[in-house]
């Protein structure tokens, strides 16, 4: 069974074909870092016509690397929120469209469960339950996953994501957007302990996150040290990149650990966009060993936005009976609890 998967949640169109939910036969993104760079973040306006531009070409593209036409597609899986309302639309309608046309099942998808599944893509996926880092440019979030559409929120963020941290200092480095492998390039020849940058505890026994107090504070810090040339010569611009990463992990890190110790599981998973950051992985991969904890992560083309992952989430609802009607809608704020007030059964 082929289901085809469609993302348009935020800045990259991505169409994916999916077999018997497991074998990716095609992933394809288009990126519109290009478009938005100028600006220094996503424009919505504009990545909303720019969806409309590439829905149909990235769809057939994906048809054509999977060597399948769409009479082979049985379903059709999209991402219906969170995002940007705008390029949400897009995929939404254009998907609503294909499936009326041909005749086949629609399935409205939580972009959020397709980054938590989204390792179970891999040859050796975790068995169920785990503890999910979900962590990208719009989301930081803690699930308890217990099963497939099973997932209970432990934590979130009070304010920015960690990608959006990433990307604010980013940018005041000069660095561009989006700007997390950005950081962790220059962040490879600098010095990770030389600046202590804040890290927000919220309380003690809470796995809810904060992101905007470290954000602000560096870029306070870069406005001094660029003020100052000697600062500068002390302080290489390396070492921010460094130590401002070294905090978000350090962040990411203790909280995850606490949330598998507050669940119970044996099992870690990290996805989204910021898990394909290499520090991360290494620093969540030690801390894991260390305590009998198996750690789990996707590679990095399955971590950013794809519709392999929509493909994947919309594959198991469509084998449980479930379905979305034509009246379906966007959502901007989509909770995963929300998850079931979606799908009817068939
Ligand atoms: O999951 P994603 O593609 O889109 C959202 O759903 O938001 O995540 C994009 C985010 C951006 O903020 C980008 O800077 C960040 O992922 N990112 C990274 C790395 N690669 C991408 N952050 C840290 N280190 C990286 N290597
Ligand atoms: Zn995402």
């Amino acid at each position: 069974m082929n289901i085809l998967g469609i993302d348009t949640s935020c800045d990259d169109t991505s169409a994916a074909i999916l077999s018997d939910g497991g074998i990716v036969l095609s992933n394809v993104v288009n990126s519109q870092i290009k478009l938005h760079h100028p600006y220094g973040g996503v424009v919505p306006e504009l990545a909303s016509r720019e969806h409309i531009r590439n829905i149909s070409p990235v769809v057939n593209e994906s048809l054509s690397r999977a060597n399948i036409t769409i009479n082979e597609v049985a379903g059709i899986a999209v991402t219906s929120g969170p995002g940007l309302i705008g390029s949400l639309l897009v995929g939404l309608y254009y998907a609503k469209g294909l499936a009326l046309a041909r005749k086949i099942p629609l399935v409205a998808v939580n972009h959020l469960e397709g980054h938590i599944l989204s390792v179970l893509l891999e040859d050796r996926p975790p068995g169920f339950p785990f503890v999910a880092l979900t962590v990208s440019g719009g989301h930081t979030s803690l699930y308890h996953v217990t099963g497939q559409g099973e997932y209970r929120q432990m934590g979130q963020t009070l304010d920015d994501a960690a990608g959006e941290a990433f990307d604010k200092v980013a940018k005041v480095l000069g660095l561009g957007y989006p700007g997390g492998a950005g950081i962790l390039a220059m962040a490879l020849s600098g010095k990770k302990d030389l600046i202590d940058f804040p890290r927000a505890q919220i309380s003690a026994d809470s796995l809810d996150f904060s992101f905007s107090g470290l954000k602000t504070s560096v870029s306070l810090f870069i406005e001094k040290w660029k003020g100052s040339e000697r600062k500068q010569s002390e302080i290489k611009r390396e070492d921010i990149a460094a130590s401002f990463q070294e905090a978000v992990i350090d962040i990411l890190a203790q909280k995850s650990i606490k949330a598998v110790e507050k669940a119970g599981v044996n099992s870690m998973v990290v996805a989204g966009g910021v898990a394909c950051n290499k520090a991360l992985r290494l620093r969540l991969t030690e801390e894991t060993e260390k305590r009998g904890i198996a750690f789990y992560y996707p590679r990095p083309a399955y971590c950013t936005d794809n519709g392999a992952m929509i493909a994947l989430a919309g594959h198991y609802r469509i084998m449980r009976g479930e379905q979305s009607g034509q009246s379906e809608d966007v959502r901007s704020r989509f909770p995963v609890e929300d998850i079931k007030q979606i799908t009817t059964k068939k």
